[in-house]
């Protein structure tokens, strides 16, 4: 027992021998038992590289290619519209919300016209097409292809209760920004603009779903979808 206490001792004071002194500066890199992250093999902003020929550590954007979130001529708006924004305002267009309540209706910020609400829901139908479809599939039913690998509990938008009388647009475009349970939120991949385009398209696959086939338009876009995809006719 008493080499025990004997290594104990010892152990302790290599142990704070070994740590810094709280607070105390040293010219030599400290030993850190969790290094956390501190030490990253990446180049930090505005220094040098040797990396590249001219040693700029920072980098142009390839010719051809634009950033995220700038049009091609590096400007952001498109017809007096900001167009790629991806949040950070208040108000009801970035948020959803009114007044800490979810409010209904298309916000004027997307300035929608009857010259161009028909681009706005196609645009909303291309953006669900590839974001929403794998989960929710194509008409809203939450029978995605995913589901059929396991991907629990999708919701049916098509459902009464995702209707706008008791799910607001403005709840809609939340959800679609910040995700909820195992959804995840799509405010880095989505423009505001085409997260409200999503919604309102989500509207028209409500609306569809419930129209009699007797309405001609729907029955013949029906009929065309058949005979295009005859494989599914049943
Ligand atoms: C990875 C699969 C997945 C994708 C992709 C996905 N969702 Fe979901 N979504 C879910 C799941 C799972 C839920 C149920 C979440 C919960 O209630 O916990 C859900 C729920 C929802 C809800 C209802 C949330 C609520 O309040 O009950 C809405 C609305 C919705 N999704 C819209 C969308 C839209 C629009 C897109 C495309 C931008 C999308 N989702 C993409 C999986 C997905």
């Amino acid at each position: 027992m008493k080499y025990f206490f004997l290594a104990y001792a010892i152990v302790i004071v290599l142990f704070v021998g070994l740590m810094p002194i709280r607070g105390a500066k040293r010219a030599e890199t400290p030993l850190r038992l969790f290094p956390d992250m501190d030490d990253q093999d990446k180049v930090m902003g505005q220094s040098a590289d040797q990396f590249f020929a001219d040693g700029v550590g920072s980098r142009e954007p390839v010719a051809g290619t634009h950033p995220v979130g700038f049009l091609p001529d590096g400007k952001t708006e498109l017809g007096g519209i900001p167009e790629y924004e991806f949040g950070g305002g208040t108000g009801y267009y970035y948020t959803g919300g009114i007044d800490d309540y979810y409010s209904n209706g298309m916000p004027e910020e997307l300035a929608l016209t009857a010259d161009n609400v028909n681009a706005f829901l196609n645009r909303g139908k291309e953006m669900y097409e590839v974001n929403c479809t794998p989960c929710h599939g194509s008409s809203g039913d939450g029978l995605g292809i995913t589901t059929s690998f396991g991907v629990p509990g999708v919701a049916n938008l098509t459902l009464e209760n995702y209707g706008q009388a008791t799910y607001p647009d403005g709840r809609m475009f939340d959800v679609i920004s910040n995700g909820k349970g195992n959804m995840g939120g799509y405010k880095h991949n989505l423009s505001i603009r085409d997260r409200w385009a999503v919604t309102a398209y989500v509207r028209a696959l409500q609306v569809a779903r419930k129209a009699p086939l007797s309405d001609s338009s729907i029955k013949a876009a029906f009929e065309a979808h058949q005979a295009a995809n005859p494989a599914q006719a049943q």
